[in-house]
């Protein structure tokens, strides 16, 4: 098998197991940290995961597929998960979709040609009082306009954030 942890990571896979009662039980920290170090989850890196968790890969593949935060392919340096559930709706996110749109000329799931960015649609981000909100890579962005998105996304895109780009939105 070619992937691997790197040895701190398998440290620290070791610190997740010894947590659980069962190896079993560590799946989803251990997805975690494999998409951390590999980017995304490909079947190669669940394979790996399920044979670390001594389980079925099928195990480790439903578990994949039931979550949202788990990437399936490369999406990118910055991964747009736009909430359009009811509050964001209501609040506006259907125009943070079309900015998104004409800004990047995708749609979703897709990822633009210089693997800058993917956009993604996500149910309700449990952060109704500040929507519309954008979560980009694991930060979100609250309280969004369409003006401020488009600054954002140019920000993004000519590197001028902070390392934290969803606290740059405030
Ligand atoms: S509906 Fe968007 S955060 Fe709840």
């Amino acid at each position: 098998m070619s992937v691997s942890f790197t040895s701190e990571n398998q440290a620290r896979f070791e610190k997740i197991v010894a947590k659980y009662e069962t190896k079993a039980s560590a799946l989803l920290p251990t997805l975690w940290l494999a998409q951390e170090q590999f980017g995304y989850l490909s079947n190669e890196v669940m394979d790996y995961v399920a044979s670390l968790l001594g389980m079925p890969p099928s195990h480790v593949y439903e578990a994949v597929t039931f979550y949202v935060m788990f990437k399936r392919k490369d999406m990118g340096k910055f991964c747009l998960q736009i909430c359009n559930n009811i509050t964001c709706s209501m609040m506006g996110s259907e125009k943070l979709i079309q900015v998104a749109r004409d800004e990047l000329h995708i749609g979703f799931h897709e990822v633009t040609e210089d693997k800058m960015f993917s956009l993604v649609p996500v149910q309700c981000l449990g952060s109704c009082d500040t929507a519309p909100v954008v979560q980009v890579n694991e930060e979100y962005c609250e309280n969004l306009t369409p003006e401020t998105f488009k600054e954002l996304i140019h920000r993004l895109k000519t590197g001028k954030t902070e390392e934290r780009p969803g606290l740059s939105c405030q």
